[in-house]
């Protein structure tokens, strides 16, 4: 599995477009946003604050994640370094490459994470032991 520098993921801006007239924004996800083609698109709402999420990698699947209300953090680990986001803001996403281990975690009351990714649901993609992350890494 390939090394991914964690340096080069940033939050990625989403264009907004504001009414002219007060009446609120409109972000887009258009396909030269991403680096994939969507093939789902998922959502986690009602997440208790002392939860996390995630606590897994994917072999092949690629993912954007956007805080479209509400707020929370994504640790990213890359095998070696961890890199930790703030995502509070509808117009900003993380695209997170495959092989790379996050965990969700401080949901605000109310936070939904949006979730597009590049692939089918399909267990076998997920790598759900830190230890064979690790592992798999090294190999
Ligand atoms: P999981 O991907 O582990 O969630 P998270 O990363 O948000 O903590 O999925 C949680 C559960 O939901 C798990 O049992 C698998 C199931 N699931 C589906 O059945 N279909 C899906 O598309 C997804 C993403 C998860």
């Amino acid at each position: 599995m390939q090394y991914v520098n964690l340096e080069e993921i940033q939050l990625i801006e989403i264009p907004k477009i504001t009414a002219p007239d007060g009446r609120g924004n409109l972000s887009v996800v258009e396909k030269d946003v991403l680096p994939y083609q969507i093939k789902r698109v998922y959502y986690l709402y009602d997440v208790p604050s002392d939860s996390t999420r995630g606590g897994h990698a994917h072999r092949e699947l690629q993912q954007f994640l956007i805080a479209v209300s509400g707020s929370f953090s994504v640790v990213l680990d890359n095998g070696k370094d961890r890199k930790t986001f703030l995502l509070n803001r509808p117009n900003k996403g993380l695209l997170i490459p495959s092989g790379v281990w996050r965990e969700l975690e401080n949901f605000s009351a109310g936070a939904v994470c949006l979730s597009l990714v590049s692939e089918e649901y399909d267990e076998e993609d997920y790598i759900r032991e830190y230890a064979d992350f690790k592992s798999v890494k090294r190999s």
